[in-house]
């Protein structure tokens, strides 16, 4: 595990970035996982800035999201489809077609998740991953659990990930967010070539230190990632701590 410890969340961000420039450089038609979260927006504000400054182009990558809420359509403003557009898609040369994210209004959830994997299989797996982390330590929306989820998979929000997760809805009202959602599994994500974990800011401190310290366990979903061959940690003093 690569641990790579930046002074700002805005520095760990582009240490990010700086990791998915150099997959898509060497290769272009790279198979991209992102994810969605405050944590991830400077990673995709320093991708834009280098697409924009003719570093880097998309027109080859396909990429898929980690999650979905269940019952957000695509034009709603909390909706992952949305925030991805906004924040990236719409900013960069990539083919709107080549971006997947799972389809929360699916009348059969079930198949709409088999479909996902499928998909992610069919294009040769995810070469790089980006994840964000939970207060929790869920990844994607693989909450603490008996067991690791393989594949991507309907599951049930914790009230914790309710709660974290209702300040971006407006007026913070906790049964606007979903209580479900459509997320790739542990093992979709360990079948990534390469992970990037990117944590910052002071409220992710106790969970980086869980992180660091804990025996490998599904009740603290991140922990798995110390299986992973390569995988790069990027954090900020503030998550860092001493
Ligand atoms: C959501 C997402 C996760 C993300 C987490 C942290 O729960 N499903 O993928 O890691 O939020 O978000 P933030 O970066 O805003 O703390």
């Amino acid at each position: 595990m690569n641990i790579i410890t930046c002074k700002t969340a805005q520095d760990a961000g582009i240490a990010a970035a700086t990791l998915f420039a150099g997959q898509v450089i060497q290769k272009p038609n790279a198979v991209l996982g992102l994810a969605t979260g405050g944590t991830v927006e400077p990673v995709y504000e320093e991708l834009i800035r280098l697409y924009k400054e003719g570093f880097l182009s998309f027109e080859e990558t396909t990429t898929f999201n980690l999650d979905e809420y269940v019952g957000l359509s695509a034009e709603h403003d909390q909706s992952y489809r949305y925030f991805m557009q906004n924040k990236l898609f719409d900013h960069v040369d990539i083919v709107s077609e080549n971006t997947h994210v799972p389809n929360g209004m699916a009348s059969d959830l079930a198949l709409e998740c088999a479909s996902y994997e499928a998909a992610i299989n069919a294009a040769g797996g995810i070469d790089m991953q980006l994840l964000g982390v939970g207060p929790n330590g869920h990844i994607a929306f693989n909450e603490p659990s008996d067991v690791f989820e393989n594949d991507t998979n309907v599951v049930s929000l914790t009230q914790s990930t309710i709660e974290a997760n209702k300040r971006f809805f407006s007026n913070a009202d906790a049964n606007l967010v979903p209580r479900q959602a459509l997320t790739m599994g542990i093992g979709t994500i360990m079948r990534a070539k390469k992970l990037v974990m990117v944590i910052t800011g002071e409220n992710k401190r106790e969970v980086t230190k869980a992180f660091l310290e804990s025996a490998i366990t599904p009740q603290l979903p991140i922990s798995v990632l110390k299986l992973h061959q390569n995988v790069t940690v990027v954090l900020d003093k503030a998550a860092a701590g001493k």
